[in-house]
């Protein structure tokens, strides 16, 4: 082997030794350049996964009253839907026991469309009202069983129709405050299953009908002002002219002082103090004296709150079932801090008004221990869908005429509201029965019906009992 050879043999590794390297450091920048990627990527979408519900394009209306989406479409239209339901079913097993016929409805599904009632109370211990929501409520879930694409689990279940919690059962409402009743001695280990409320389906008041009637009402109001929902084929956005601010500047509020809870008594009364005789609000009692038993004299229709730029929201002795029909307006929803949960109450992005007013003086509130852990984050008013206001109503006045005086951003929060609970379809019939059908699988999968002597119980069919309203 001559010299030369022997160098070339030693030199030609060289310059592949030169190429690896280059490869290598070429390897170890590009991995570097993707793990830069993905963690800026991920930084953004946990930097704004709060403002991803917020920027749903809106559905259309043969996506919205499809009531046979299965579960992955569900998924992918309505992200976060089914949160509530999700939380319990991470709590674990829990026990159905026998209610008897003094407590909640008691039901069986089977071959994953027949209901059966087992228990129930008579409908001479009920109002017409507990039997209409619980008639509601039954029709939500027929409805959901029969129009599912698949068939649901078999289950035995348990349905609290009245306002107060009872044991493990589907209710309308939960507390806000995570810590609420963990040191009651009742039942430490009570399941509260959010179901939508009976007037998803129906609620036999002469200002607000079945929820069908509503919901078109108050979109051809808010299409009146320039709202459209969803936008005509072929068009992104709104393109019509918003006559938002043709909207009445005032915060409208009609209601019974004297349903106040225990835990925030004269709530109501002082609300009607607050905005007595004042330019910026529409507050008034409601007056039954001159209508009938069921309509009061100066009742507005549930629309007719949408007119106003500010809605009034209050609870009562517990959650307020109208609640939904004003989070339907384009308006601005003003509220004390909710402290009862319904099953989408979860979607507030709450601006808390002491934050915004903080740069103009007045008085100032601080959120309660109890509302920072039923309400830990509070939004910039720019990406809130509503405004928590001083529980006391102290700063009501202040709150409308800083929105009054920022008027982009008064709209904006009107409008993510809208846009939310109606556009992207969180209160539509499509979101409904997916709900229900996510309820009937959670509190399956985590129910436990054995040794409760439920082979023995008799049962009659729901069909029938539809007529009846008796077992
Ligand atoms: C509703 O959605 C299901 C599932 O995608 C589909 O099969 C069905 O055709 C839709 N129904 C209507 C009326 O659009
Ligand atoms: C309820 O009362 C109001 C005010 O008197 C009236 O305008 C409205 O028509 C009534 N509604 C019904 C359904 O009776």
């Amino acid at each position: 082997m001559g010299e030369k050879t022997r160098l070339q043999m030693l030199m030609r590794p060289r310059p592949r030794q030169n190429r690896r390297q280059l490869r290598q450091i070429a390897l170890v920048l590009g991995l570097i350049l993707l793990a830069l990627y993905c963690l800026v990527s991920f930084w953004n979408r946990s930097g704004s996964s709060t403002t991803t519900l917020q920027r749903r394009q809106p559905l259309p209306a043969q996506v919205l009253n499809n009531l046979s989406l299965d579960e992955e479409q569900c998924r992918a239209h309505f992200p976060g839907l089914t949160k509530e339901i999700d939380d319990v079913v991470a709590q674990g097993p829990f026990q159905v026991k026998q209610t008897g016929d003094r407590g909640p409805l008691q039901g069986r599904i089977k071959d994953g469309r027949q209901i059966y009632i087992i228990h129930a109370q008579r409908k001479s211990d009920l109002s017409q009202e507990m039997v209409n929501s619980r008639t509601a409520s039954l029709h939500q879930l027929h409805r959901a069983l029969i129009t599912s694409p698949s068939p649901l689990p078999d289950t035995i279940f348990t349905l609290n129709f009245q306002d107060q919690p009872f044991g493990t059962a589907w209710a309308y409402s939960r507390h806000a405050d995570p810590s609420f009743g963990s040191s009651s001695s009742d039942d430490p280990n009570r399941r509260s299953f959010l179901m939508p409320h009976f007037s998803f389906w129906a609620w036999d008041l002469p200002f607000i009908g079945s929820m069908s009637r509503a919901a078109q009402a108050i979109s051809s109001l808010e299409a009146s002002y320039g709202y459209l929902d969803p936008p005509p084929p072929g068009r992104r956005g709104q393109k019509k002219k918003s006559k938002w601010h043709t909207k009445t500047p005032k915060a409208v509020w009609r209601g019974t002082p004297s349903f106040n809870s225990v835990h925030s008594p004269r709530m109501r009364q002082n609300l009607v103090r607050a905005a007595r005789d004042q330019p910026w609000a529409d507050v008034e009692a409601l007056d039954w004296t001159g209508g009938s038993d069921r309509n009061a004299s100066n009742a507005l229709p549930v629309e007719g709150f949408c007119r106003y730029k500010y809605v009034v929201h209050t609870e009562g002795i517990a959650y307020s079932g109208r609640f939904q029909f004003l989070q339907m307006c384009a308006s601005v929803v003003l509220t004390p801090p909710i402290m009862w949960m319904q099953h989408l109450t979860h979607l507030v992005r709450p601006a808390f008004s002491s934050e915004f007013l903080e740069g103009i003086g007045g008085r100032r509130w601080t959120p309660s221990d109890k509302v920072r852990r039923a309400w830990p984050v509070g939004y910039k008013a720019e990406e809130a869908n509503m405004v928590f206001v001083a529980p006391d109503w102290s700063d009501l006045g202040e709150t409308v005429a800083w929105l009054e005086a920022h008027p982009e951003v008064a709209e904006g929060i009107a409008r993510r509201q809208r846009d939310l609970f109606v556009g992207a379809g969180y209160f539509s019939p499509a979101a409904e029965t997916c709900y229900w059908r996510a309820l009937v699988r959670g509190w399956a999968k985590m129910a436990r019906t054995e040794g409760q002597g439920w082979e023995e119980t008799e049962v009659i069919p729901f069909e029938m009992f539809s007529l009846t309203n008796t077992v």
